[in-house]
């Protein structure tokens, strides 16, 4: 059969709200054009992140009540550890309450000031943790990752060159570990693939450094090797897992992502010295070992969706979803990256929005219409996120990238959402010079994009 359709059926549901064009517009207005701000009710489709949105399966919840809530020793958290050492195969694993907890434990134990961590491309939390230890977190992509429109199957590559020119330059003792982040987030979710997984454990391996893995989408990622990479078309996702993670000294992992749970975590390692490190701070920030942060009831949900997150029809759906909804965009001029991510579709900002300059975010403006319009919530990467004002003059630097990212929670809607979606971004592109850009009324000094309030510019600048 040609068409893919959802390897589920719904037996618990959770009604949108429907909402007009005119409330959406003053909704808008009370979060001050950010929306982070905006209440969940008042949104239909919510695409801001598949971060512990996802929905869980019969066999979770009936986990979940299998939880065993005991403070030591407790047969969820063995569950826990078995199955992620039957994916993984690393030795210790430390549950922690969820991602961004598990870098932080591993920086803390591997990083100084005045070392760098090179990654294909660190995620926000990535970044903020190595730089709280005083080290330098340094992004090394390949040149196709920011060519929103190249074909390249495998954007989330690390640049081995660059890599190994770094080491040369600063010697192997001054980069604590490497890391590398399947798939790439920031880079627009494009995956690794396992021969550059390969040669970046080699070129570490030649100089003792070790190699984490930032899992987070490892399944996504396992899913694109099997379809893209020649050799891996007759091996299952977990083969494929199994193989990359061979190639590493460890894993950070965010469970509530591929974990296909609402909250949950865990830093994976070999290194008995390492691990026992990280086990202090696990027992000073976290919690006991055998639970580290979480519930039983969450070491069972995270269990048993490491085990679904793996199954083919349901990876199969999973990025059709993606291809589809990217495929049918670019088919109509829109401008989207290409190929598809394996949790998100991009539209680049600067090119569906010529007519307003970078520094008055155009993925910014795109994002408050598609909510408008529709009453989808995207999330903008790009200048207002990672741009900055000039500490001396105040005006703005742009990022570079100014894209709207479409997140995709798991297993939560439906095909026609997605067309609906699709729909949304056709209507708003037909009228996109129409669209006026945003300016900064009131921001943090840290991580402003979740709490900034905007103001749009009532003329279009041209
Ligand atoms: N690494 C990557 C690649 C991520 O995408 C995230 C989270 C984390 C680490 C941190 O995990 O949230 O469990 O602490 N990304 C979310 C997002 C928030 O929307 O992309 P966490």
């Amino acid at each position: 059969m040609k068409t893919i359709i959802e390897p589920f059926r719904i037996k618990s549901i959770e009604p949108i709200r429907m909402t007009t064009e005119e409330e959406r517009r003053q909704y808008l207005k009370d979060a001050h054009y950010n929306l982070f701000l905006l209440q969940s009710k008042d949104v239909i489709i919510d695409l801001l992140t598949d971060s512990g949105t996802g929905a869980m399966s019969t066999e979770q919840w009936a986990a979940i009540m299998r939880g065993d809530e005991s403070y030591a020793g407790s047969p969820s958290f063995t569950r826990f550890e078995e199955t992620v050492r039957d994916i993984t195969g690393f030795r210790h694993i430390l549950p922690t309450h969820q991602g961004r907890a598990a870098e932080h434990l591993l920086f803390k134990v591997l990083c100084q000031s005045g070392q760098t961590v090179p990654n294909n491309t660190h995620f926000d939390t990535t970044r903020a943790n190595v730089e709280y230890t005083g080290a330098r977190a340094l992004n090394l992509p390949v040149k196709e990752t920011f060519d929103t429109s190249s074909k390249h199957p495998f954007k989330g590559n690390m640049d081995l060159n660059a890599l190994a020119q770094l080491i040369e330059d600063l010697g192997g003792d001054k980069i604590p570990l490497v890391m590398l982040t399947l798939t790439n987030n920031s880079g627009g979710g494009q995956p690794v693939s396992m021969a550059n997984i390969r040669s970046v454990s080699e070129i570490c391996k030649a100089k003792k450094i070790p190699l984490f893995l930032d899992a987070c989408r490892f399944a996504e990622n396992s899913w694109f090797i099997k379809e893209r990479e020649a050799g891996y078309s007759d091996k299952t996702p977990k083969e494929i897992a199994r193989e990359f993670f061979s190639y590493s000294d460890g894993c950070t992992m965010s469970a509530k992502k591929d974990g296909l749970s609402n909250i949950g975590g865990f830093l994976a390692l070999n290194d008995s010295e390492l691990a026992s490190r990280a086990e202090e701070f696990l027992l000073l920030m976290e919690g006991f070992p055998t639970y580290g942060g979480l519930a039983g009831r969450d070491l069972e949900a995270v269990a048993q969706g490491l085990k679904e997150v793996l199954e083919e029809d349901y990876l199969n759906y999973r990025i059709a979803t993606m291809t589809y909804l990217a495929d049918r965009l670019e088919a109509r001029g829109i401008p989207v990256v290409t190929p598809a991510g394996g949790h998100a579709v991009y539209l680049d900002g600067l090119k569906f929005l010529p007519h307003i300059p970078p520094h008055q975010f155009p993925a910014q403006a795109l994002a408050c219409e598609l909510y408008i319009h529709g009453g989808v919530r995207s999330v903008e990467i790009g200048s207002l996120m990672f741009g900055r004002p000039d500490p001396e003059s105040g005006e703005e630097i742009p990022a570079g990238q100014d894209l709207v990212r479409l997140t995709f929670p798991r297993r939560v809607y439906t095909q026609s959402h997605v067309d609906y979606v699709l729909e949304v971004i056709e209507e708003v592109y037909a009228r996109r010079s129409e669209i006026a850009g945003c300016q900064i009324s009131k921001q943090k000094k840290i991580l402003r994009a979740f709490s900034a309030h905007l103001e749009r510019i009532t003329a279009p600048s041209h």
